[in-house]
């Protein structure tokens, strides 16, 4: 088993400078990845993907964004990286973190907003945001400026005792936020990142004693979200749509109605939540397009497929 380390000796260097890690952000805008065509605007995914620390946040969202032409943005995992490259949000954030605290809602808007505003028309996934009912409508009030309202908000429902039991058995990817788990997805190398080959550390605020007061934070000040979205799934709301270039300036116009989809996803392990997750996500959204890596990987099998077929048709076919 690797050494605990923390915070990693060469982690300054390497969150700056690798190839590899810049690659692997939390946060990252791809151009082979997302779409040139603008998906229907009214059919594009907005998830809100909540939960209590440890519920699987970061794994699901890892799964979709490797299955699914989506991006995602977790707090976390940019507060994290903030931390080791020691900006000014890093400063202010690493005691906050290492506390089980959250950030002030302000401070976690200007974070959020700045990136989000570079994805209109496209599907992404936002992990770790909101945390509280106030940042819960601050983003609310910026989408709403933008025309593109959340679409979904997942609730992922684990029982307490099983995210326990997890997160002694967690291990990441610090630059990358890539998650590991010793019994449930354990890396190929022990102690090693499967991608970059770089070492993989424990989190600061995975003790029991931090990870109980996370637990507490989360009841207290995370948890209010869900009645707060669900009041806003039993409400459509009208968007803004500029006027029509040709439209009378007297011609009523009907802005379409919107109504935000609340969905919660119980289980104890990937087997359970995974396969809800996806069947969710892609009945909802059928604009959703697998990556192109993931079709390759169905093409080569399914030829490989033909080819045995193939082979085992002329084989009996010259027994007979
Ligand atoms: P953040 O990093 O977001 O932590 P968290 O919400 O506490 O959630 P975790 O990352 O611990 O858990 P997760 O749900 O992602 O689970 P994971 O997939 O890793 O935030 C850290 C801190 O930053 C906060 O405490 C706060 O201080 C600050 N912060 C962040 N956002 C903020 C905001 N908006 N406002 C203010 N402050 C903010 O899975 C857990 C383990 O379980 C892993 O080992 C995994 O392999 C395993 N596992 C996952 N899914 C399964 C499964 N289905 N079956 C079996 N094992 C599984
Ligand atoms: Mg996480």
């Amino acid at each position: 088993m690797q050494a605990v380390r923390w915070p990693p000796a060469t982690t300054r260097r390497y969150v700056s400078y690798s190839v590899a890690s810049r690659r692997a952000l939390p946060f990252s805008l791809n151009p082979f990845r997302a779409s040139q065509e603008r998906p229907d605007p009214g059919n594009i995914l907005r998830l809100v993907i909540f939960g209590k620390p440890g519920a699987g946040k970061g794994t699901l969202t890892a799964r979709l964004v490797k299955k699914y032409d989506i991006l995602s943005l977790s707090t976390g995992d940019l507060l994290r990286q903030h931390i080791a490259e020691r900006t000014e949000i890093g400063r202010q954030a690493e005691q906050i973190v290492a506390q089980g605290k959250l950030l002030p809602d302000d401070v976690m808007l200007e974070i959020v907003a700045s990136k989000l505003d570079h994805l209109r028309n496209k599907h992404w996934i936002l992990d770790g945001f909101p945390r509280t009912v106030p940042q819960g409508e601050l983003l609310d009030a910026h989408l709403k400026k933008q025309a593109t309202p959340l679409s979904l908000v997942v609730n992922l429902d684990v029982p307490d005792e099983v995210i326990l039991s997890r997160i002694s058995d967690r291990w990441v990817h610090l630059p990358s936020g890539r998650v590991y788990n010793l019994s449930y997805n354990p890396p190929k190398v022990e102690g090693f990142d499967d991608e970059t080959g770089e070492p993989l550390t424990k989190r600061p605020d995975d003790n029991p004693e931090v990870f109980a007061r996370r637990l507490t934070q989360f009841y207290a000040s995370t948890s209010p979200l869900i009645a707060y979205y669900s009041r806003a799934a039993q409400t459509p709301t009208r968007l803004p749509r500029p006027p029509h270039r040709h439209q009378h300036p007297h011609q009523l116009t009907f802005p379409p109605a919107h109504t935000l989809l609340l969905k919660t996803v119980s289980g104890t392990t990937s087997d359970e939540i995974w396969p809800q997750l996806d069947a969710l996500v892609r009945s909802a959204f059928p604009a959703l397009r697998e990556t192109a890596t993931l079709l390759e990987t169905r093409r080569r099998h399914s030829l490989s497929d033909a080819v045995c077929a193939a082979g085992l048709a002329a084989s009996s076919g010259g027994d007979s």
